[in-house]
């Protein structure tokens, strides 16, 4: 979008995460760290729950709604503040799912073939993967538009589902001849943006990899972050001065990149400081640093479990915040549609 089109909407913030249980350290430097800075630079910004994404694949219910509550915890305790930003859950918000449907009629099956993220979840068992994870990406695009969202600071693997959100927006608008929705831009931060598995470098961190060492989580303990700092897969090579020292040695890259995101550096000046050092002493800093990064968070998220009624007020009065926003860009879309209301 050229800047002259961005001036045309409020500036307006959206992102969101599932609650898919096992938030973990790729979801905070990838995603929650920065809404937490964006908090500071827009008058707007919305964050959300996104559960109905979350049953694209199955969810036990009464599960579902503590990890409901603990991505809750999770935003809260990164620094998201509820009273600031509108901090909501998807469903409790009936435009998502209205203008997901619409969307459904303006997205081509050409394009969600294309999704690589459907590709992956889907895995060899496509006929049996459900068609909600298939149209996913359009309820992603609702998601957003359905505030006119202008930034959407999200990590790296949601890149090609923010392009599929502006050919969305403006094929709308030219069908309908209207200008209603922004083309979207993507906020990706330069470190942190793609966290890779502690035990598989070439592998993205994931809530759902079945092997727990592979990820620090946000309820882990101290104990729980040594070990798994420990146990991170590296190679025998010392550490390299230089950046392309790294090349084809995916797990030091992501522990260097790691820490350099946590310390706030580039990772060429993390080479600088270790280099030549091998990964035994590395690992000790890197385990105090994503200890003492974390230990105030895991606190927090557990003081506020403590009082899931105070998690589910907060919910609802964003989510009443939230639907204030909604409501007339849903009569605008039904207007130029042609829907009666
Ligand atoms: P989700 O729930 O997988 O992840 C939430 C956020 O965390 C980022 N992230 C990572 N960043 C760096 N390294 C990693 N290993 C890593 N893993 C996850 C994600 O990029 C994301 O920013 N489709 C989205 C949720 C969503 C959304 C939206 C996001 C639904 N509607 C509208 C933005 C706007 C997802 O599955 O994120």
């Amino acid at each position: 979008m050229t800047e002259s089109q961005a001036s045309n909407f409020t500036p307006r913030v959206f992102s969101g995460a599932q609650p898919s249980g096992n938030m973990h350290l790729g979801n905070y430097l990838g995603a929650f760290r920065n809404w937490v800075k964006l908090q500071d630079q827009f008058d707007e910004c919305l964050y959300c729950v996104v559960d109905m994404h979350a049953i694209t694949v199955w969810q036990n219910p009464s599960d579902l709604r503590d990890q409901i509550r603990e991505a809750a915890a999770a935003y809260i305790a990164s620094g998201v503040n509820p009273e600031k930003s509108i901090l909501f859950n998807q469903s409790q918000v009936s435009g998502h799912a209205e203008l997901a449907w619409v969307f459904n009629c303006v997205a081509r099956l050409g394009w969600l073939n294309r999704m690589t993220q459907f590709k992956d979840k889907a895995g060899k068992n496509r006929e049996k993967a459900t068609t909600g994870l298939y149209v996913y990406p359009n309820l992603m695009a609702a998601d957003i538009l359905l505030y006119k969202g202008t930034h959407v600071p999200v990590g790296e693997d949601q890149k090609q589902h923010l392009e599929l959100t502006r050919d969305i927006a403006s094929s709308f608008n030219e069908n309908y001849e209207a200008e209603v929705f922004p083309l979207t831009e993507p906020l990706i931060q330069a470190e942190g943006a793609r966290i890779m598995s502690l035990r598989d470098g070439t592998k993205k961190m994931s809530k759902s990899d079945p092997s727990d060492l592979s990820r620090i989580n946000l309820t882990d303990d101290v104990d729980a972050i040594s070990k798994k700092v420990r146990k991170a897969k590296t190679d025998a090579d010392a550490i390299p001065s230089e950046v392309d020292g790294l090349e084809g040695r995916p797990e030091a890259k992501n522990l260097l990149g790691i820490y350099a995101a946590l310390s706030d550096k580039s990772l060429a000046d993390v080479c600088q400081q270790f280099g030549g050092q091998g990964f035994g002493d590395f690992k000790k800093d890197f385990a105090d640093l994503a200890t003492s990064h974390l230990a105030p968070i895991t606190t927090e998220m557990a003081r506020l479990m403590e009082n899931p009624d105070h998690v589910d007020d907060v919910l609802r009065k964003g989510a009443e915040r939230a639907r204030a926003i909604a409501e007339p860009v849903m009569n605008e879309v039904k207007d130029v549609i042609g829907f009666l209301r």
